[in-house]
């Protein structure tokens, strides 16, 4: 079947926290943006329409696009942006997914406010879950709300090579909460349930620049898929769930009939002097029916500090695939081996950056030092697809080894290992080829956890680790039977992550992290994956409605 939809993006009048009315770009005047729901095998079809100032383009993350690679969105990556007063139809097919995706802008801070939900349910509906069927399925869509206009916010970050401070706050499907100051009662989404039934939560991390975890008081959640990839179920009373990350959980509806908090508070892993950002707690309010009586105010869980990376650890590296037959495998023999450095640095200012004037004093952000910077004349999947490279982008990453040194030890004060150089490079790899990456957080700058997405492709998360990466320890910790499946991992603060992929998608692919200001700052790479031996292995041609430059 076909999935249809327009999406009208343009300016919505909203006042949150008791500031004066805001002007966000929205689309078709919603946040979060419309549902898309669609089955596994079907075509989705988007008429973006674009009556807002800035450029814009959506991408829908975790969506594989084979075969419609010109649909993935990244600005300057895969397309140039819709200008103001333009449109551009994307179209994919969701063929070999199930599960809770979304999508969002992928131009400048524009997700803050640009993204909804993908939902694709299998073939049969849910009666093929292979889980027990809910009564009921809930949306809970975490982001981050700033009170300033996002757009201006990035571009002062980009002219000074400094971040933009923390959002003003976290947000339950686009509404704040009633613990905030000022927040008014209709500034709090509702779930209503009824008692004993069970309900699917499809819980979605679309915040800018913060991992979060989830509870709700007096009830416990069975986490039966991430990242559109269904788990072996795993019982927990809380979840954790990194920018760009998605987590399907049963709840039953067994507490006593009353009100209780859902609540969502940061996880922040950094350096306990911190950068600073915002302890505060969005929530949402469970509501029993017969229960809106109640007028104590609703039961508020017991939540983890926000530097509690034990308990995000063990949610994280506990969860394992649910082997089902016709599904991907581990794959066991590995064609290319690779280890790259995740963090924080600084670099000379470029050029236009106008507001930087000392020189290596901007942060920047890189992946084996490279930091990465998008082109401006065209975008990288039509360089690639035309083979005109030149000028855009070289086949040179990782042009030198990463430098090594003790990456748990804080070396934010050493000026050598911080220096980094702009560049646009990307790491060509063979049809079909199978792919091993170590991810290693480095602690320049900032101790972090960073959230890793690869546009594409799910990989597999064979280990997560502390400390430096040592492949002769780290290797008999592998899991190769039932290892996650994800498109977005939370690498461990002051650690690593190992992750596999089988390269069988020809185009162009981000790998970025998924911390907007790390992004802007340049913490990404691009893989370009050469065409296969047949057609329908090849980058087919552009649409004729590629938006050009
Ligand atoms: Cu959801 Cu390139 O990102």
């Amino acid at each position: 079947a076909i999935v249809e939809h327009t999406f009208n993006v343009g300016n919505l009048s909203i006042s949150q926290l008791c500031q004066p009315d805001r002007i966000i770009t929205a689309v078709n005047g919603q946040l979060p943006g419309p549902t898309i729901r669609a089955s596994e095998g079907d075509t989705v079809v988007v008429h973006l329409v674009n009556e807002s100032p800035y450029g814009m383009t959506i991408h829908w993350h975790g969506i594989f696009q084979r075969g419609s690679q010109w649909a993935d969105g990244p600005a300057m990556v895969t397309q140039c942006p819709v200008q103001t007063g333009g449109n551009y139809t994307y179209s994919f097919n969701v063929t070999g997914q199930e599960g809770t995706l979304w999508w969002h802008a992928h131009f400048s801070f524009l997700r803050a406010t640009v993204y909804g939900a993908l939902i694709i349910l299998p073939r049969g509906g849910a009666k093929a879950y292979p889980f027990t069927k809910p009564d009921k399925e809930e949306i809970v869509m975490f982001g981050e709300w700033w009170n300033a206009n996002v757009f201006d916010l990035q571009q002062m970050a980009l002219l000074t090579g400094i971040p933009a401070g923390p959002a003003d706050a976290y947000t339950i499907n686009g509404k704040p909460g009633d613990l905030y100051n000022c927040s008014a009662p209709n500034q709090t989404h509702m779930f209503e349930v009824r008692k004993n039934e069970t309900y699917l939560l499809r819980i979605i991390n679309a915040a800018l620049n913060t991992p979060l975890f989830f509870k709700v008081a007096n009830h416990t959640f069975t986490v039966v898929a991430a990242d559109a990839c269904y788990t072996t179920p795993y019982k927990t009373n809380v979840v954790v769930v990194g920018p760009g990350q998605t987590v399907d959980a049963l709840m039953v509806a067994d507490a006593t009939v009353g009100r209780y908090y859902m609540a969502a508070s940061p996880y922040d892993s950094g350096i306990p002097s911190g950068p600073a950002f915002s302890k505060t707690v969005a929530t949402a309010v469970l509501e029993y029916a017969g229960g809106a009586n109640t007028t104590s105010p609703p039961a508020l869980p017991q939540l983890p500090e926000f530097n509690d990376t034990d308990t995000a650890h063990r949610f994280l590296s506990n969860l394992t695939a649910l082997v089902l037959p016709g599904k991907p495998t581990m794959p066991l023999a590995v064609d290319t081996r690779m280890f790259v450095t995740v963090g924080m640095g600084v670099a000379d200012c470029q050029p236009e950056q106008t507001l930087c004037n000392r020189s290596r004093t901007m942060f920047a952000s890189s992946m084996n030092n490279a930091s990465f910077v998008p082109p401006r004349s065209t975008s990288m999947l039509e360089a690639h697809y035309s083979n005109a490279t030149a000028g855009v982008y070289t086949r040179d990453f990782p042009d030198q080894p990463p430098i090594l040194f003790d990456y748990t030890a804080d070396a934010s004060n050493n000026a050598t290992m911080q220096y980094t150089t702009k560049s646009t490079k990307v790491r060509t790899l063979r049809y079909n080829e199978t792919v091993e990456m170590v991810l290693q957080n480095t602690r320049l700058i900032a101790k972090e956890s960073h959230p890793m997405h690869l546009h594409g492709f799910n990989f597999f998360v064979l280990a997560q680790g502390f400390g430096n990466y040592n492949q002769t320890t780290a290797a008999p910790q592998f899991n190769l039977v039932n290892p996650q499946e994800r498109n977005t991992v939370l690498v461990p603060t002051g650690g690593w992550a190992v992750i596999r992929f089988i390269a069988d998608n020809p185009g162009i692919w981000y790998m970025h992290c998924h911390f907007e200001a790390h992004l802007d700052l340049g913490l990404g790479m691009v893989f370009e994956v050469q065409d296969g031996p047949t057609p329908d292995t090849s980058l087919p041609a552009p649409p004729k409605d590629l938006p050009q430059c």
